[in-house]
């Protein structure tokens, strides 16, 4: 979502502020203009979605102390100075307090509306990545990110919530694409520490002295250890069958000079596609006991029933709203082949399908079973499903329909009983059965 950027005028000659004003909306800029730095305090706080332009020479509180309050507040706000022609000391000293860009008096308009653009797409970006980083240690947005209702989801949730307000460490398990990076985070948000730092590395992309640097210390140019990054919060070690001897050993030393209850949470992530050893065999006896005193084990897509037609409705959904398109209809044929395909990159691989297959539609070729069949060639032989009962197909065939029904008629009973040929109560007992809700279409 584009969001309005301002740009804050904050001078105090009422000419020269209104002159900027002028030619920044004609520029297409939403203004807003103060006489003075204390008047613009008033209105420019941290996270202000916008830009600030200021003259320096202002009486009051003048532009350098007004530049180093902002900084104060929001170290990211771009701040553009005016400068006195020639101060060349005031505009050196102002970028090194953290101005975004200085503009020499008189100066050329159209430079100004360069250097605001400029601002403006840089704060876009920031508030943005501040947005996502919110919602990603926000525990209800990222449960509601879990898509699924299979008895296996369902265990799931439950155990993140439980395990999430405990404070022993946590080993995760699954095959590849299962989730199991996104349930580390899950963790983290929804427990007592989604205030403090969330810090990862896959102990798979660095060589043993690299990660050795990069967890203990000393790292590169100062950088802190991740091990004291992550104090007070959780330290995700992802490909924890990679550690190396030498690494567990100290990796279990931090672990045991811990207090109880550890002051830093270890939450490590296997890869199970990585290696034949199991995890006891690649891990010392010790640390295996402690990181995986609390395991969870990710099921793969192809347990998980009609989770995987409910997984492709939201994602096939979600590109069309990002690519402005509609949503593939998904026909029972290929229903059935989306229940009955090896999946052997699990959620990973539906993610990128259900991209595929809208970027088809929005070309108007191809079809879902190509995509499938291109993907399991390209993924060597195909792994053999484990069977299912026919009932269980034609009931996760029944909920799409009745799911994708209702969402095209936004929620209108009466459409979808005409539609579909049913009678209103068949149609309110499958949707009972089926956990759909009316309220969530209108
Ligand atoms: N239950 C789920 N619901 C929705 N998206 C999921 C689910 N599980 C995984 N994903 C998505 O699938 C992709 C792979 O998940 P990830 O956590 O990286 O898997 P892993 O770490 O096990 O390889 C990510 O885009 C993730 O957001
Ligand atoms: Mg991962």
């Amino acid at each position: 979502m584009a969001r309005a950027m301002k740009v804050a005028i904050v001078d105090d000659e009422a000419d020269m502020r209104a002159s900027i004003s002028q030619w920044l909306a004609l520029s297409g800029f939403e203004t807003e203009t103060y006489p003075s730095a204390e008047d613009a305090l008033k209105g420019i706080g941290a996270d202000f979605s916008g830009v600030v332009v200021s003259d320096i020479k202002m009486p009051g509180m003048d532009g350098m102390a007004f530049l180093k309050k902002l900084m104060s507040l929001d170290s990211g706000l771009p701040v553009i100075m005016i400068t006195g022609h020639g101060d060349v000391p005031m505009a050196v000293e102002a970028m090194r307090v953290g101005a975004f860009d200085f503009l020499e008096k008189p100066f050329n308009p159209d430079r100004m509306t360069e250097l605001a653009k400029k601002a403006t797409n840089a704060r876009r970006m920031t508030l943005d990545s501040r947005a996502l980083r919110k919602e990603l240690s926000d525990g209800s947005t990222i449960m509601s990110k879990l898509v699924g209702t299979s008895p296996a989801m369902e265990r799931l949730r439950e155990d993140i919530l439980d395990l999430g307000q405990a404070d022993s460490h946590v080993l995760i398990d699954g095959e590849t694409g299962t989730g199991k990076t996104l349930v580390a985070h899950a963790l983290h948000a929804v427990g007592p520490r989604a205030s403090k730092k969330f810090v990862s590395v896959s102990c798979a992309a660095w060589s043993e002295d690299q990660l050795s640097a990069k967890l203990f210390g000393p790292g590169e140019d100062g950088a802190i250890p991740l091990v004291e990054e992550a104090r007070g919060g959780t330290l995700l070690l992802e490909d924890i069958e990679a550690l190396s001897q030498g690494l567990q050993a100290r990796l279990l030393t931090f672990i045991n000079d811990q207090g109880l209850p550890p002051e830093t949470r270890i939450i490590a992530i296997r890869n199970q596609q990585a290696q034949d050893l199991t995890l006891e065999q690649s891990l010392r006896p010790d640390l295996f006991y402690r990181l995986g005193a609390m395991t969870i084990v990710l099921p793969p897509l192809r347990a998980r029933g009609e989770d995987i037609l409910q997984l492709f409705t939201r994602l096939s959904e979600q590109f069309s709203e990002e690519y402005g398109c509609d949503a593939p209809q998904v026909t029972a044929q290929e229903a059935a082949q989306l229940l009955q395909a090896p999946w052997p990159g699990n959620v990973r691989q539906l993610v990128n399908i259900a991209e595929r297959a809208v970027l088809q539609n929005r070309r108007g070729t191809g079809s879902i079973a190509s995509l499938l069949m291109a993907d399991n060639e390209a993924s060597g032989p195909a792994m053999t499903t484990e069977g299912k009962p026919l009932k269980e197909y034609v009931e996760a065939f029944e909920r799409m329909l009745i799911d994708n029904t209702m969402r095209r008629h936004k929620g209108s009973i009466v459409a979808v009983m005409e539609e579909l040929c049913l009678p209103r109560r068949t149609l309110n007992e499958k949707m009972a059965k089926y956990n759909l809700q009316r309220s969530d279409y209108v």
